[in-house]
């Protein structure tokens, strides 16, 4: 059975075969009494018109190539039904979206609304299906990306199309997209953005709370310290007060600048990587008197900012719970690039996770969401001799991504 496009095409080509056929009787009668220069004329006139059904049909034919082509070959599920609501036309794509177990060809020429009665099965409010379908072909008005929500949670958009052809009602198209990879990947975007947001505050709280505890407690005993020099007499000595002073005031510097490195660490920028891995390690190693080796393989050219901030900020907070909660008197920082990956081992030997000890830090939080969102792995094990080992594993792919 042919499409409503084709159906309308044949009936073009009838008009002019019928034109055709009464100009040649005409022609005929006329013949017998007309002298030979009329005949002649009328004879042109006939192959011009059979020249005219020639390449008409071919055009019918070419059209019913190119939408056979497209029609099979795109993602939407084609229904197109004729005047009195029967199948003249499904696609494959039809089919697999509603699970019917019929060929598209067998579907030609069943009653549309028996169809109904089964694809309303699949879909969830299934009562309003059929009434929906009946108002829409009733209304034979345009529909554009109506949602329905299946049983099994896919989304369809449909479409709905009434076809005219000079004026006459010839059926109804109906086109059907299943967008649920569409909307989960929306749905995933602003999950992530979402995500980045609860980082970003979790991360500013945290320094507040930093900025509040160290350098808003030294700032408090500065102020103390500088009310006393005011009070005590003239004739005491300044110079021990003066002294603590001083000894204050360039632990609240330090301070400041720890925090500033936290907050943003600039030898990432200025030496990159592993040189800002090392100068960590090494400031650590002074400020709590513990021996890291450090270990950086590979070459780092061409990794991607986002990569590196990230491995970067894991290694950090490794380190830092490393000095917090581990005991350890050792501890070494392994980072290696590979083609396939990136690696990093932070291994301490201390007495490991104690249950029950955990606080309500966001550390191992923050570490887990940043290696997640570059699709990598991170493991906490525990080495042979005691002690934690946080291991990271990040696949070449993110490296370049989200660069
Ligand atoms: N290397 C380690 N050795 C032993 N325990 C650890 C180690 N790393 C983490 N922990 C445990 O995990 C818990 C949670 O760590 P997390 O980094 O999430 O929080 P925090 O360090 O207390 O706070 P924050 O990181 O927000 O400043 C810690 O309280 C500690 O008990
Ligand atoms: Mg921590």
């Amino acid at each position: 059975m042919k499409s409503l496009l084709g159906v309308c095409m044949e009936g073009e080509v009838r008009d002019v075969l019928q034109t055709l056929s009464e100009a040649r009787s005409c022609t005929d009668a006329r013949v017998n009494r007309s002298p030979a220069p009329l005949w002649d004329k009328l004879e042109l006139q006939l192959n011009e018109l059979a020249m005219m059904v020639g390449s008409l049909e071919r055009r019918v034919e070419h059209l019913e190539d190119e939408r056979s082509a497209l029609v099979e070959n795109i993602k939407f599920g084609v229904l197109i039904e004729d005047a009195s609501r029967r199948v003249s036309y499904a696609n494959k794509t039809f089919c697999q979206l509603f699970g019917v177990p019929l060929a598209p060809q067998q579907l030609v020429g069943l009653a549309c609304s028996e169809l109904g009665e089964q694809a309303k099965l699949s879909f969830e409010r299934s009562e309003e299906f059929l009434p929906r379908i009946l108002e829409i072909t009733e209304a034979k008005i345009p529909v554009h990306a109506e949602e329905l929500v299946m049983k099994c949670g896919r989304i369809i958009e449909r479409d709905y199309i009434p076809v005219w052809s000079n004026g006459s009602f010839r059926g109804h198209l109906w086109q059907f997209h299943d967008v649920t990879e569409q909307r989960q990947i929306v749905e995933l975007r602003e999950r992530f953005a979402h995500q980045v947001l609860q980082a970003q505050d979790r991360e500013r709280r945290k320094i507040a709370r930093e900025i509040h505890d160290s350098i808003g407690a030294s700032l408090t005993s500065l102020s103390i310290r500088t009310r006393m020099l005011d009070e005590i007499g003239a004739e005491e000595d300044y110079s021990a007060h003066v002294n603590q002073l001083q000894k204050l005031t360039a632990a609240t510097l330090g301070e400041a600048q720890r925090l500033a490195k936290q907050l943003h660490p600039l030898a990432l920028e200025q030496l990159g990587i592993a040189e800002a891995i090392r100068q960590h390690a090494e400031d650590l190693s002074q400020a709590h008197q513990m021996p890291i080796d450090v270990d950086v393989m590979g070459d780092w050219q061409g990794v991607s900012e986002t990569m590196a901030t990230a491995l970067y900020r894991v290694v950090q907070e490794a380190l830092n719970n490393v000095m917090k909660h581990s005991g350890a008197d050792h501890v070494s920082v392994f980072v290696e690039r590979k083609t396939s990956e990136i690696r990093a081992v932070v291994e301490d030997n201390g007495h490991g996770f104690i249950e029950g000890a955990e606080t309500q830090g966001m550390g191992l939080q923050s570490m887990r969401e940043r290696v997640s969102l570059l699709k990598g792995e991170l493991s906490f094990e525990t080495p042979p001799r005691g002690g934690t080992a946080v291991c990271l594993r990040i696949p070449a792919p993110a490296f370049d991504k989200l660069g």
